[in-house]
């Protein structure tokens, strides 16, 4: 079994590096995947880009036995059923990982383009509860969510898997 992940900005690898350290499986970035894994059993862990799992499709056709999502609410959002059924992974045990973000003028291109674009609409909210303004202080402040007790269910999950 491995590890394989994608991460833009650091948050998803951090969670790679921390079950490599826990599980003693080792990690691989997508681009750097091993030539031989045809018959591994991986663990996929990627970031939530507007709902969809990055580097899932490109590993799609390999072993994957469990996938792992990181984003930067507390829970998947909408919910975890709609993150399962939109990136296709029904038959697959799903975990969802908090995440972390970069402050926005750190973030680059289109990702740039398309926080800006989340944070005007959720300024254009007109009543705004405590949930939107710590929404919009992480985007612009930047949040580190990563934290090595949210993994427990994966690292249990893979040491009965195994
Ligand atoms: C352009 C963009 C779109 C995002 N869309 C979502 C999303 O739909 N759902 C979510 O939970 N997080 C979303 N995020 C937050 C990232 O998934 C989160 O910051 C993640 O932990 C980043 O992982 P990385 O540092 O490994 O790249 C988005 C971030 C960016 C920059």
């Amino acid at each position: 079994m491995i590890i394989v992940y994608e991460s833009k900005t650091g948050f998803t690898k951090k969670y790679a590096d921390m079950l490599a350290k826990n599980t003693k499986l080792k990690a691989y970035r997508v681009k750097e995947l091993p030539k031989d894994i045809k018959d591994e059993e991986i663990i996929f862990l990627g970031w939530i880009k507007a709902g969809k799992i990055q580097g899932l499709g490109k590993v799609r056709k390999y072993n994957i036995k469990a996938v792992c999502a990181s984003g930067t609410a507390p829970h998947a959002e909408p919910n975890e059923e709609t993150v399962v059924a939109n990136n296709k992974i029904e038959s697959i045990p799903f975990f969802y990982l908090r995440g972390g973000c970069l402050p926005l003028k750190e973030l680059t291109g289109m990702d740039k383009i398309l926080m800006s674009m989340f944070l005007k609409i959720l300024k254009s909210r007109k009543e705004k509860d405590g949930k939107i303004e710590g929404t919009i202080s992480n985007i612009v402040n930047g949040f580190d969510g990563v934290r090595e007790e949210n993994l427990e269910p994966v690292v249990q999950w893979i040491s009965k898997n195994k």
